[in-house]
Parts: C-alpha cells; sequence; structure tokens
C-alpha cells in the first residue's frame, strides 16, 4: 500500500527506525524498504513531524508484514461463527492493558474474551471489561476478565510514557493526535493552559516539544494531578509544567490572559467556557473539545462564538471530528482564535 516513509542512508537506519520506534512513529503493519544504500521506513501519518535531521519524507508502496498466527483475536475462541461475529472487532491497548466492550450477551463468557485477548496481543499483562466512564472525574469503570496486576500502568504515546492508572484517573488512547497536533500549534515563548488535564498528556506532549515558556495543568481530580506528577518526575522538561489541583470554576476566573488554552471536558465545558475562553489572550487560541449531536453540528461552531461575544471576538479557525462519540454524536474538536 502507498503510505508515508523516511528514506534514510542504511548506516543511520537502525538508529533512526529506534528513534522512530521509541517515539510510536514506525508502522509495524508495513514492512521496511531496501533501496540500494538507503531504507524506507514506514511512517505512522499524522503523528508530529520527524525531525528533518532524521532523513528525507517520501512516500512509497509498502509491503504488508505476514502476520504469524491469527488475524483476529476471535479466531482464537473455539465459538460458532454466529457468536463470534457478535463480538466487537476493535479494543484499546493502554501500556500493557486491554479494554474491551462486550454486548450483554457475551458476558458470561467474557473470561474467554479476555484469554483470547491476552494471547493475542503482544506484551498484553491485564485484560479489563471497559464499563465506561462515569461521574465528574470521567474515571473508568473497569472489571478484570483476564491476566492478573493493577490496572496501572506506563502508556506510550507521542514519544512519552505517561503514568496512568484506569481506576483512578480519566486516559484514553484514543486522543494521541489530538495531543500532537495541538503541542505541534505552540510557539517559542508562548504559555499555555491544559484545562480538565486528566494525567496530562496535552500538557506534556507541548512540554516535550520544549517551545512553551510556562504550561499550567489543571484539574479537579487529585489523583490525575498524582499521576502527572509521577510522569513530570522522569523527564528533563517536567520543571516546565505546573500540575495544580483545582477545578476550572475556581482556576479561571483568577487566570491572567495566555497564548494557548485546551479545556477538554466534552459533556460540561459548555458550562465554563466564557470563564475559560477570558483566560485567552487576545491573538490566543482555544481549543474546545465537545460531544455534539450531528444534526446540531452545523452551525455549532457559529453558535459558540456568538455566545462568546460579551467576552471578547472569536473565530473558529478549525473545526473536526476527534472520533464518533454514539451512534447520533461525535466528539468534535473546536479550535477558537481571540482576535480581541
Ligand atoms: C475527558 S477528561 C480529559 C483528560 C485529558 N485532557 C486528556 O486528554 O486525556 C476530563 C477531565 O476533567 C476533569 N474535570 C471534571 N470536572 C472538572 C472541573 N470542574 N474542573 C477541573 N477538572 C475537571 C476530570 O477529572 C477529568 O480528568
Amino acid at each position: 500500500m502507498i503510505a508515508p516513509g523516511l528514506l534514510v542512508p542504511r548506516s543511520r537506519g537502525e538508529a533512526v527506525r529506534q528513534e522512530l520506534l521509541e517515539s510510536g512513529r514506525l508502522r509495524a503493519d508495513l514492512e521496511i524498504r531496501h533501496e540500494g544504500n538507503y531504507l524506507v521506513l514506514p511512517l505512522v501519518e499524522g503523528d508530529e513531524p520527524v525531525p528533518g535531521a532524521w532523513g528525507e519524507l517520501v512516500e512509497r508502496d509498502f509491503g504488508a508484514v505476514p502476520r504469524r498466527g491469527p488475524v483476529r483475536y476471535r479466531d482464537l475462541l473455539d465459538w460458532p461463527d454466529a457468536e463470534k461475529d457478535s463480538l466487537p472487532r476493535s479494543f484499546d491497548v493502554i501500556g500493557d492493558i486491554v479494554l474491551v466492550r462486550l454486548p450483554p450477551d457475551v458476558e458470561a463468557r467474557q473470561h474467554e474474551v479476555g484469554e483470547a485477548l491476552l494471547r493475542f496481543v503482544p506484551g498484553a499483562r491485564l485484560v479489563g471489561l471497559d464499563r465506561g466512564v462515569q461521574g465528574a472525574d470521567r474515571i473508568r469503570h473497569v472489571e478484570r476478565i483476564a491476566g492478573s496486576g493493577p490496572f496501572r500502568t506506563r502508556h506510550r504515546e507521542n514519544g512519552l510514557e505517561l503514568d496512568v492508572d484506569l481506576e483512578r484517573a480519566y486516559f484514553s488512547p484514543r486522543l494521541a493526535r489530538e495531543h500532537a497536533r495541538v503541542a505541534e500549534e505552540v510557539r517559542s515563548g508562548e504559555r499555555v493552559y491544559d484545562l480538565c488535564c486528566g494525567v496530562g498528556p496535552f500538557a506534556l506532549t507541548i512540554a516535550r516539544l520544549g517551545r512553551a515558556s510556562r504550561i499550567t495543568a489543571v484539574d479537579a481530580n487529585p489523583e490525575a494531578i498524582l499521576l502527572l506528577r509521577a510522569t513530570l518526575a522522569r523527564y528533563p522538561f517536567g520543571a516546565h509544567v505546573a500540575a495544580v489541583p483545582a477545578t476550572v470554576e475556581a482556576f479561571a476566573p483568577n487566570a491572567e490572559p495566555v497564548e494557548r488554552v485546551v479545556m477538554n471536558l466534552p459533556r460540561e465545558g459548555i458550562k465554563y467556557l466564557p470563564s475559560v475562553a477570558r483566560t485567552a489572550a487576545p491573538g490566543g487560541r482555544l481549543y474546545y473539545y465537545e460531544v455534539v449531536p450531528r444534526s446540531e453540528l452545523p452551525g455549532r461552531g457559529t453558535l459558540l462564538v456568538t455566545s462568546l461575544s460579551p467576552v471578547g471576538t472569536f473565530t473558529v479557525v478549525d473545526e473536526h471530528m476527534v472520533h464518533p462519540y454514539s451512534p447520533s454524536s461525535d466528539l468534535v474538536a473546536f479550535t477558537l482564535e481571540r482576535s480581541r
């Protein structure tokens, strides 16, 4: 298949391959191409740009890596095909933990599904049944169905290892591209607020790129702040991030305006939008996430900026779907720029 790749002299091939692997940017499902004295390493699309010094960005036709063993976890189950077909195709991998949602009719056999996933996913230690997020802290209700050990792990994304505990603080592996996209927009010397930061993936990804002068990450769940501090303590750039246990309601009214503000509280954030928008300085940007019913999406951006007119003049400079949220709604990212 045609995909982006990095053309690298063979002499540096192994070092660059290792860098890409560790930063989660090497595509594992495609084969590395050998072209004379050069290698072409297949890249994960949409991630932060690869430093130019590593090689030249190209497009190539890559072969697929032949997979040993079954292609789907369902093939490890000795069930009739009709029953296997009722199982979900997708699951999430967070560090060495696999999370899966199951339809009620297969929950009686959930341990068999868990064992199949444990065997199928390389490096998996624990499989949890995902019963969704609940409450203001958005903590996931998880139940062990196979494997052992705690729901605490380290998850790798955008070249970082994040401390995560699924029973104590929110984390989703489906937002990695958003974390990278926002971080990439931050310019040298800018100040950033990451409001409702959870375990801090936006703040950490921004800090890792090293351009922000100061990052303040705020969450009402003190356990999330402790996990963020555990990650910060492992990185030299951790000193640029202040991790603050506070509610948005308490923090925003007294906060001085800064150039970039992220607020990812998709179902309730609208309540705080005016006070949070006030913390974006003129010329600054607010990255706002919301769950929007599909029927209400046209015009939603205009409605948001109109509602903010008592605070300042905002324009929607970007609006895109992050992922579907329910059969009739999507998680949508709005980038609002303040002109005055
Ligand atoms: C959807 S999670 C976002 C986590 C993070 N931004 C990320 O990308 O992984 C929402 C977070 O908002 C926090 N939260 C909920 N209500 C809050 C409030 N009123 N003030 C501050 N944080 C709040 C929760 O504890 C949770 O960690």
